[in-house]
């Protein structure tokens, strides 16, 4: 991955995957370059799962996988995963603590996941106002964590050091070309972080409304277009002379 000199990381659902035809077309467009695009996907999937929808919806696979809301990073082509990563993350991290705790609120419906890198809720649209009810519960048992809504649904507690962010931030810095022209691209919360970080970015089209909250930047570009296409779009901003 370091000899390319673009990177594209990218959230899957409702991001990269949602309009097959657009999909196409990004990538026909990348093929046409005299250039090769690393590719990073950026999901809050689980490996499995993130694997499952790549086989599905025939994507490329990309040289890394971070999963689970930036709680692991695994390697091509075997999906081994950066063990320096984990190791960091997890130094802080008290998944029994925080379940612990989760049973305070009993109307949390507790997400199925194979492993306990990351602790995940559902929420019945009615109960947003829970998560400010959690977040303090987890402030005031002083409970290292990072935690992150999305979609009006999803209820993400991550260790501390995780997130799509930093976890995207580590992986550019580890495996990236020092000069790689990069682009950020997602649709909803728990891409929020990693938008915000020092590169080009994009929030898509169809993105939901709590990115709404993020400010403006000079290198936070809001699409028009949906999907696939919003990244497009705002590959054709940054790198004009790509098109
Ligand atoms: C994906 C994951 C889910 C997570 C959500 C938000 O939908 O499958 O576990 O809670 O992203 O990060
Ligand atoms: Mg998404």
């Amino acid at each position: 991955m370091k000899d390319k000199s673009y990177l594209l990381a990218t959230d899957l659902d409702h991001t990269l995957v949602g309009d097959p035809s657009s999909l196409s077309n990004l990538f026909t467009h990348y093929q046409k370059q005299q250039f090769d695009v690393a590719l990073v996907y950026v999901t809050g999937r689980h490996l499995d799962s993130a694997l499952n929808l790549i086989e599905k919806e025939n994507l490329p696979i990309p040289n890394i996988l971070i999963t689970d809301v930036g709680a692991a990073v695994y390697l091509a082509p075997d999906w081994k995963e950066d063990e320096v990563w984990s190791a960091w993350i997890n130094e802080t991290w008290t998944p029994d603590e925080i379940l612990r705790l989760s049973q305070n609120f009993p109307s949390l419906i507790k997400q199925d996941l194979p492993h306990q890198r990351r602790i995940s809720f559902t929420l019945d649209p009615d109960q947003a106002e829970l998560v400010q009810a959690v977040k303090q519960n987890l402030k005031q048992h002083e409970i290292l964590h990072h935690i992150v809504f999305s979609s009006g649904r999803d209820l993400d507690i991550l260790p501390e050091r995780s997130g799509k962010g930093k976890a995207v931030d580590y992986v550019l810095r580890k495996y990236a070309k020092p000069e790689v022209h990069v682009l950020l691209a997602g649709d909803s919360g728990n891409d929020a972080e990693m938008l915000s970080l020092d590169y080009p970015a994009v929030i898509v089209g169809n993105a939901q409304i709590e990115l709404d909250e993020l400010p403006f930047h000079p290198l936070l570009y809001r699409a028009t277009e949906h999907y696939a296409a919003g990244i497009q779009e705002a590959w054709d901003y940054y790198y004009p002379k790509t098109q």
